[in-house]
């Protein structure tokens, strides 16, 4: 397998605070150009700050990170301290970083990295709204052919959505932004709430985290009891959903996941249903192009022992 080089764009939240430390824990199968991050479960001065703390939990205050978009393409910001508290990563306990924030904004940072790489050669990770990669699309289209896939935490299919009853978060927070995306016509992935209501942090999958007496241990097993709270109150759940690792665990074990290649429209008029993720799962639409490849289901004790095994390497 070809290593991956990745940009992750994120929104740190607890689940993506997990997902920064699978990718620092997996070498061999990624290589981490840098973080950027933008506005989404809370505001952007929390999400870079939050970025750098938790790089700094992994022991790699070497990691860019770069501070992008404060707010969506066209509507108001919407935030999700209901569910990730006022930090953003309640549970976690970390102090303030050091490591610097880079000077460059995130969109110019995903720019000239793509534009000094071969073509087909990096993989966009958006695990927050998508507002710092259409921005970078608009700011230099050029970069479309640099990108090898895009795979990306968004949407609901089959599943309702968990902002509004037909929207996920991370769309809805700005789906003009997720619409200029999959207009690219790059490979898009996706990872639906279908497949992240599957990936549940249990009782026993939080402990065995907890029990690895680590520091990182200790954080992860801190925060995901926060987290686990919303979904299980709210939904009667059995654990919180670990959406965004998903996105990671996928470059590392593609064979993990399953799902089907479909077209994909994604609604942006609509107040009602703004945000949702249209997919054609039984190609109704026969002749429509099928744009995205959409996850919708995995092997939940497979993923949670790559993760257990990947985090046991931080200390
Ligand atoms: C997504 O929204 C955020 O709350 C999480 O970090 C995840 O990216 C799930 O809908
Ligand atoms: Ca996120």
């Amino acid at each position: 397998m070809t290593k991956r080089r990745i940009i992750l764009d994120c929104d740190p939240g607890q689940d993506d605070a997990v997902a920064i430390l699978l990718a620092l824990a997996s070498p061999e199968e990624i290589d981490l150009l840098g973080i950027t991050t933008v506005a989404g479960n809370v505001p952007l001065t929390l999400t870079e700050s939050n970025a750098r703390r938790i790089c700094e939990l992994a022991g790699r205050p070497d990691i860019k990170v770069f501070a992008g978009a404060k707010r969506p393409l066209i509507r108001d910001l919407v935030t999700a301290e209901w569910i990730h508290g006022r930090t953003g990563i309640d549970g976690a306990n970390l102090p303030d970083p050091t490591m610097p924030l880079q000077d460059r904004h995130a969109v110019d940072f995903i720019i000239e990295t793509c534009l000094a790489s071969e073509d087909n050669s990096i993989t966009l990770c958006p695990i927050g709204p998508m507002t710092n990669l259409a921005l970078a699309f608009m700011k230099e289209p050029d970069i479309i052919p640099k990108i090898q896939e895009i795979v990306c935490m968004g949407g609901a299919v089959k599943e309702f959505g968990n902002t509004t009853p037909a929207a996920e978060f991370n769309i809805y927070v700005d789906p003009h932004a997720a619409a200029k995306v999959l207009d690219t016509g790059i490979k898009f992935t996706m990872m639906p709430l279908d497949v992240t209501h599957k990936a549940l942090v249990t009782p026993e999958r939080l402990q065995r985290m907890k029990d690895m007496n680590s520091p990182v241990g200790d954080v992860c097993g801190g925060m995901l009891d926060y987290f686990n709270r919303f979904d299980m109150t709210r939904y009667g759940f059995d654990g919180g959903p670990l959406h965004d690792p998903c996105v990671i665990a996928y470059l590392i074990k593609p064979g993990i996941f399953s799902g089907r290649q479909v077209s994909l429209d994604i609604e942006t008029g609509s107040e009602l249903t703004m945000g949702q993720t249209l997919a054609d799962w039984w190609d109704i639409q026969e002749d429509k192009e099928k744009n995205a490849f959409i996850c919708d289901d995995l092997d939940s004790d497979a993923f949670f022992d790559l993760l257990q095994e990947r985090l046991s390497r931080l200390k």
